[in-house]
C-alpha cells in the first residue's frame, strides 16, 4: 500500500488542517472543486477542508436519495450553512426509488444505490459544473478494506472502472485518506464541526436501504424511518457503537382493538463495538426493551410486532442488508 497511515500519536489536527488546505490550494488553483456532502463525518470534515482552502470555489452537494432520516437532509444542508458553507440541496428522491424498484436482493439494492449516485446523478452533475476536482471523504481503512475485497462501495468510481480524468475530466481529490475514523473525528472538532457532526455514530452509505428487508419502496422506508427516530431516541444515552431499526419482510398476525392485524415487523439491534469488525448487542434493561416495543407498537403505523437482537457480529452483520 503506497498510502502512508497517519496514526493518532503523530496526528496534530491543527497541523493536518494547515497541511490540508495549503495542498488543496496548491493543487485547485483557481479553478473550482465540487463535494457530496452526505453529513457523515469524513465527507463533512473534506468539505469544510475544501471550503477553508477554496471559499465560494467550492461547490457542496447534499443528494437527497428519499432513504434518509428524518429531517436528516435539511439539519445538515442547515448546519454548514451556519458554518457558512452553501450547500446545494438535490432532490434526487424518484431517480433512486425508481432504481430501486423491483430489487429485494441485498447486492443488488447496494449496486443500484451506488449506480443511481454516481452514474444517474452525481457524474452528470459535475460535469455540468465545469469543476475539474472532486473532493472525497476516503479514509486509510477504506483503502485497507478495498484492498482486502471486502468492501466494495469506497474509491466506487475506480472499481466501477470508470477513470475519472477520461471519463468526467476531473481529478479526485482525498484529504482524509491517511487518517482512520478517530483521526477524522478529531479533525472535525478542530475544524469546529459541531459536536453532532463529528461524534455522528456510523451510518451506511445506502442509507435505510440498508435495513429494509425486501423490496425498498417510498412507504416502507417510511415505516423504517419512523421506528429508527424511536430507537435513536430512545437509546442515544445508552452509550452504544450503533444503533438501528430494521424492517422485516414478512408479516406476522397481531391483534389491535380487539381486531387481527396482519402486521410489520421490526427488529432492534443495539452494538458494542470499536471498529464495527466484531460486536456484541448491548445488555439493555427490560424496560428499556419494553418501552422500545411500545413505542414503536403505538407511533409506527402497521406494526405489531417488535424484536431485539441477540446475535453477535460474526455471524450477524451490524446491518441486515
Ligand atoms: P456491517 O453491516 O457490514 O457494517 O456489519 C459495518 C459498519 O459499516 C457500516 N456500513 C456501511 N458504511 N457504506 C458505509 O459507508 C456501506 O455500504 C455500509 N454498509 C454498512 C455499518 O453501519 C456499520 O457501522
Amino acid at each position: 500500500m503506497k498510502i502512508r497511515e497517519i496514526r493518532l500519536e503523530d496526528l496534530d489536527p491543527v497541523a493536518f488542517i494547515k497541511t490540508q488546505v495549503q495542498e488543496l490550494k496548491d493543487t485547485v488553483g483557481d479553478g473550482t472543486a465540487v463535494v457530496a456532502l452526505s453529513g457523515g463525518v469524513d465527507s463533512s470534515v473534506v468539505t469544510m477542508l475544501g471550503h477553508r482552502a477554496l471559499g465560494s470555489r467550492l461547490k457542496a452537494y447534499f443528494i437527497e436519495n428519499g432513504i434518509m432520516r428524518t429531517g436528516e437532509p435539511q439539519a445538515i444542508v442547515a448546519a454548514f450553512t451556519r458554518l457558512g458553507v452553501r450547500v446545494q440541496l438535490v432532490d434526487a428522491r424518484a431517480l433512486f426509488f425508481r432504481a430501486l424498484k423491483g430489487i429485494t436482493d441485498p447486492e443488488e439494492k447496494r449496486e443500484a444505490i451506488t449506480q443511481t449516485f454516481y452514474k444517474t446523478i452525481f457524474g452528470p452533475l459535475v460535469k455540468r459544473s465545469g469543476a475539474r476536482f472532486l473532493l472525497q471523504g476516503t479514509n486509510y481503512t477504506d483503502v485497507e478494506e478495498t484492498v482486502a475485497g471486502i468492501k466494495r462501495q469506497h474509491n466506487v468510481l475506480a472499481q466501477l472502472g470508470i477513470d475519472t480524468k477520461k471519463a468526467y475530466g476531473y481529478h479526485v481529490l482525498e484529504p482524509v485518506i491517511q487518517l482512520r475514523k478517530t483521526g477524522v473525528r478529531m479533525v472535525g472538532k478542530a475544524l469546529g464541526l459541531p459536536k453532532a457532526i463529528f461524534e455522528r455514530p456510523p451510518f451506511p452509505g445506502p442509507a435505510l436501504a440498508a435495513r429494509v428487508i425486501g423490496a425498498v419502496t417510498p412507504e416502507r422506508v417510511a415505516t423504517v424511518r419512523a421506528a429508527t427516530r424511536i430507537v435513536e431516541e430512545e437509546l442515544a444515552r445508552s452509550g452504544a457503537f450503533q444503533y438501528l431499526a430494521i424492517l422485516h419482510e414478512d408479516r406476522v398476525t397481531g391483534i389491535r382493538k380487539g381486531k387481527r392485524e396482519f402486521g410489520h415487523q421490526i427488529e432492534v439491534r443495539c452494538w458494542e463495538s470499536t471498529d464495527a469488525i466484531t460486536g456484541t448487542p448491548t445488555h439493555l434493561s427490560w424496560p428499556v426493551l419494553e418501552r422500545l416495543a411500545k413505542r414503536i407498537t403505538t407511533e409506527v403505523k402497521g406494526v405489531v410486532s417488535v424484536t431485539y437482537n441477540i446475535t453477535a457480529k460474526p455471524p450477524s452483520t451490524i446491518e441486515a442488508v
